[in-house]
């Protein structure tokens, strides 16, 4: 399918119709019937590739199930989908941009032709001159204005300038320059600034400006009070050169702003936001954990976009997971997916996937415009366990919604403490297992449960989880998960027939914000509905 072909409607394709009424059949069957008539279930319904082990038995899914979904993704020209993205097709049609962030990660020698001509080379320039000034960074050798050495990072950015960094900040500490500080700055909030740069010397701070356009109003908020902050100190308008460096596609606003574009990184508009964080975007990364570890997070990324691009779908852990997706998503009318990383590092991973998920996929029409009847994108949220396991599980286990759970777990700890990692994995398998087989009313009688409470002890099972396994949280492995989710949300969006590439939905928030501050600034006299227009009052009075 072209793009801007119309496609066949989904509900029209014969898979979808006959998902729908294998739903029907399959909808009240017990995840333990599945497994006791099937024995090798577990090792079955698993793939294992790049290290990665995904075990996705524990869905509410039969052979057919799967044979449908696979046929669902033929009829959706997936492979098609595919293709067109790395041959850098103009599949953002809204934005008629192409969707590359796999040149990002292609090794020097790959051609990407946008517009005829190969981005690969370019790819690799901005990467150079951010190693040598990373390197430059970590190693002392780039000093302030009064020639101290930058011991402080902080990244100004929001969204797709924030959130990758952020991630991988916290995903790769333990890889990081430990004598160094890396804050991120992100809300308009003054709060995020003030607490960032508390205990921070100007003379010893670098601050990277992160913005795509260089016009976001959060940022440039912060990035002018980054430059004062640091002036007041500085006192010279020159040390501006020493302690802002630039991240942007838009090299005239970042003169504008002040900033040398010597000192500017660039990437392209066929980066997206949310896909951005292995473009110069990711230079706090680079300086936080070296070159050559950054080199190795964009190596994994590019083993998951091969592996996307050429494994069969039955092997094709991006496409299993878009399509199991859809499943819960559409059949089961599940509004959820709960990402649940078994890694202290991964904290800010479910953060992360939120912007690459939900903004990529909260999408209400086709790429013909016509009104979807059907769920797309549905929500991410998560939490590392254990901890959610002492909040939001209970209503996972015994709630009344439907919430697929992705359990990520490591082999290997890079903490070793006792036995720690022995009972955080433990845990892993057991919240699989109790989500899937429950405990049934004759279990919990059995244990002289009086009847009175036994319904309320009953774990109804039948609770969907993918449980993905690695050996180790490494540079190479943070690539190939985002990647992994990366592709997966291409999956979904490719099957809902949607532009998952651009982000229309942000924007009306912002044009009335902006009419709102000249009327806080008392410049206009605004028109709202009366709730607005009174909160406005409000806010006036409490100000003073
Ligand atoms: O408003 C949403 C958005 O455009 C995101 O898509 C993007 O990641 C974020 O704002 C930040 O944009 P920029 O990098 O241009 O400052």
């Amino acid at each position: 399918m072209a793009t801007t072909e119309k496609a066949v409607p989904l509900t029209q394709l014969s898979a979808w119709k006959a998902l729908t009424s294998h739903y029907g059949q399959i909808k009240d069957v017990q995840l333990r019937t599945l497994f006791a008539d099937d024995s090798g279930r577990g090792e079955r319904l698993a793939v294992d590739a790049l290290g990665i082990y995904l075990d996705y038995s524990k869905n509410r899914i039969t052979d057919e199930t799967l044979k449908l979904l696979f046929k669902l993704a033929d009829e959706s020209d997936l492979r098609g989908r595919i293709d067109a993205m790395f041959r850098g097709e103009k599949i953002n049609i809204t934005e008629n941009r192409a969707v590359l962030h796999v040149a990002l990660r292609a090794p020097k020698d790959a051609t990407i032709l946008v517009d005829g001509k190969n981005v690969v080379p370019e790819v690799h320039e901005v990467l150079d001159r951010m190693s040598a000034f990373a390197d430059r960074v970590r190693s002392g050798a780039w000093l302030g204005h009064t020639s101290k050495r930058i011991k402080n990072v902080v990244n100004i950015g929001i969204g797709g300038s924030d959130l990758g960094p952020v991630m991988a900040y916290e995903a790769l500490r333990h890889y990081s320059q430990r004598d160094m500080v890396f804050r991120f700055v992100s809300n308009v909030d003054g709060t995020d600034f003030a607490e960032a740069t508390i205990d921070l010397d100007p003379e010893e701070t670098l601050f990277i400006i992160s913005s795509k356009t260089f016009t976001t109003l959060e940022t440039m908020t912060n990035a002018h009070t980054a430059r004062e902050w640091s002036l007041k100190k500085l006192g010279d308008e020159k040390a501006i050169a020493k302690h802002f460096v630039a991240v942007s596609t838009n090299a005239a606003e970042v003169s504008k702003f002040g900033i040398d574009t010597a000192n500017m990184f660039g990437f392209w508009d066929w980066v997206g936001g949310r896909y951005s964080m292995d473009s110069a975007i990711g230079l706090s990364t680079m300086i936080a954990v070296g070159p050559e570890n950054f080199r190795k997070l964009l190596a994994g990324f590019h083993e998951m976009d091969e592996h996307f691009r050429t494994a069969p779908f039955e092997k094709n852990l991006p496409v299993l997971m878009g399509l199991l997706s859809v499943w819960y998503n559409d059949f089961f009318d599940a509004q959820t997916v709960a990402v649940l990383p078994y890694d202290q590092y991964l904290k800010r991973f479910p953060a992360y996937l939120q912007q690459l998920t939900m903004e990529s996929n909260g999408k209400h029409v086709t790429l013909s415009g016509d009104h979807v009847d059907y769920e797309t994108g549905p929500i991410f949220w998560g939490e590392p366990g254990t901890n959610g396991q002492h909040s939001f599980y209970q209503l996972i286990h015994q709630g009344t919604k439907l919430i697929p759970c992705d359990f990520i777990g490591f082999g290997k700890t890079l903490n070793p403490l006792g036995d720690h990692h022995d009972l955080l994995m433990a845990n892993v398998f057991a919240q699989g297992e109790a989500l899937a087989f429950g405990k049934t009313a004759e279990q919990v009688k059995a244990e002289g449960t009086p009847n009175w409470l036994v319904p309320h002890r009953v774990f109804e099972g039948n609770r969907p989880s993918n449980t993905i396994l690695i050996e180790i949280l490494t540079p190479e492995v943070l690539g190939k998960l985002v990647a992994l989710y990366e592709h997966s949300v291409f999956t979904q969006g490719a099957i809902w027939q949607i532009d998952s590439f651009d982000q229309w939905g942000v924007e009306l928030g912002k044009v009335l914000a902006k009419n709102i501050i000249t009327e806080l600034e008392g410049k206009i006299v605004g028109k709202h509905d009366s709730s607005t227009s009174t909160l406005i009052d409000e806010y006036k009075k409490l100000r003073g």
